[in-house]
């Protein structure tokens, strides 16, 4: 993956780009399933001197794989990859380029490129999330970026800037917020991508892939989830990759406690990593009485309290 100089010169100002995001790959598990979505991303993005690339729009519920959709795409093409994070208070100004004070005593303010425009100078990867919290008003400034033009206007820069030609867009929205994006939004993002609850053989690896060190014991354990969730929703499936990766997350760190001496070893220990579970004993010893704790904690202890 190349790396850019954060400090560039556009018109007759130094700007300071965004960083890229890479995942840290020891925090994600192997990557399962998933190809119909991806080839719809791939296929959206090709382009050439009579054809634009499109910019997909990515649907659906919280934590079914959106953004880890994305990383695998950027990861695969080693195209740097450029999150702009939505929310209600982004405004139009915001997508382009932001000023702060300035660390430099030569200087009382510094330029900041927006993630997007970042992408957009260095042929990078652009990807908003929860596009959907973004008020109509500031999304206007992505009109011109979604079609033919291609530029962005920033009025604090004073400058147009143009995509390079390795530009690529994409956003996510939560299935909720869909109804709340604009309709010169909605119709610039195109091909929309349902991304649904992974399959359950699918959510099997997924937590196969999570508890590496564990042989046929996960089995069990698999089983046992899913006799659990199957009693607490009613559906065998619909479960999101996230749910279920914080399940046999708490699982192991339940028994990592334990297996370290519980109270003892971790309630007496101070210092500041005396929270460390060592490699060897990560999602490792889950026991049926573990993943029958972590389930109850996180799924329905609330509801009974809520319901
Ligand atoms: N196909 C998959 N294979 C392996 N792990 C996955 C897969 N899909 C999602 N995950 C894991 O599930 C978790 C949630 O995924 P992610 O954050 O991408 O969901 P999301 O749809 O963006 O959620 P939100 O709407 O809350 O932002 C992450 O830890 C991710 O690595
Ligand atoms: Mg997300």
């Amino acid at each position: 993956m190349k790396t850019t100089e954060r400090k560039i010169s556009i018109g007759n100002k130094n700007v300071f780009q965004s960083e890229p995001f890479e995942p840290a790959s020891n925090f994600f598990s192997g990557f399962v399933g998933r190809e119909s979505e991806l080839r719809m991303i791939i296929a959206a993005w090709i382009s050439g001197d009579y054809s634009l690339p499109m910019s997909p729009l990515l649907i659906g519920e919280p934590g079914v794989g959106k953004n880890r959709l994305i990383y695998e795409r950027a990861q695969k093409t080693g195209s740097q990859l450029y999150i702009f994070q939505g929310h209600e208070d982004v405004t139009a100004e915001d997508l382009a380029c932001s000023v702060r004070f300035s660390d430099q005593s030569a200087n009382v303010m510094d330029y900041m490129l927006s993630p997007l425009v970042t992408a957009m100078y260095n042929g990078g990867i652009c990807f908003i999330d929860e596009i959907g919290k973004i008020r109509p008003r500031a999304l206007a400034l992505l009109v011109s970026v979604l079609d033919e033009r291609r530029y962005i206007d920033s009025t604090l820069l004073g400058e147009r800037i143009h995509a390079h030609p390795g530009f690529r867009f994409v956003a996510a929205t939560n299935t909720n917020d869909i109804n709340l994006l604009p309709e010169f939004i909605l119709s610039r993002m195109r091909p929309q991508i349902d991304i649904g609850y992974p399959a359950k053989s699918e959510i099997d690896n997924i937590i196969r892939n999570q508890c590496t060190g564990m042989k046929k014991e996960v089995d069990h354990l698999i089983d046992l989830f899913w006799a659990l969730w199957e009693e607490h929703t009613n559906t065998f499936g619909n479960i999101a990759p996230r749910d279920a990766i914080y399940l046999f997350g708490l699982a192991s760190k339940l028994s990592a406690y334990d297996t370290a001496g519980g109270d003892g070893a971790y309630m007496a220990a101070k210092a500041y990593n005396s929270y460390q579970i060592p490699k060897e004993l990560s999602h490792t010893g889950i026991r049926p009485a573990h993943l029958e704790s972590a389930f109850h904690k996180l799924f329905t202890d609330r509801a009974t309290k809520t319901g």
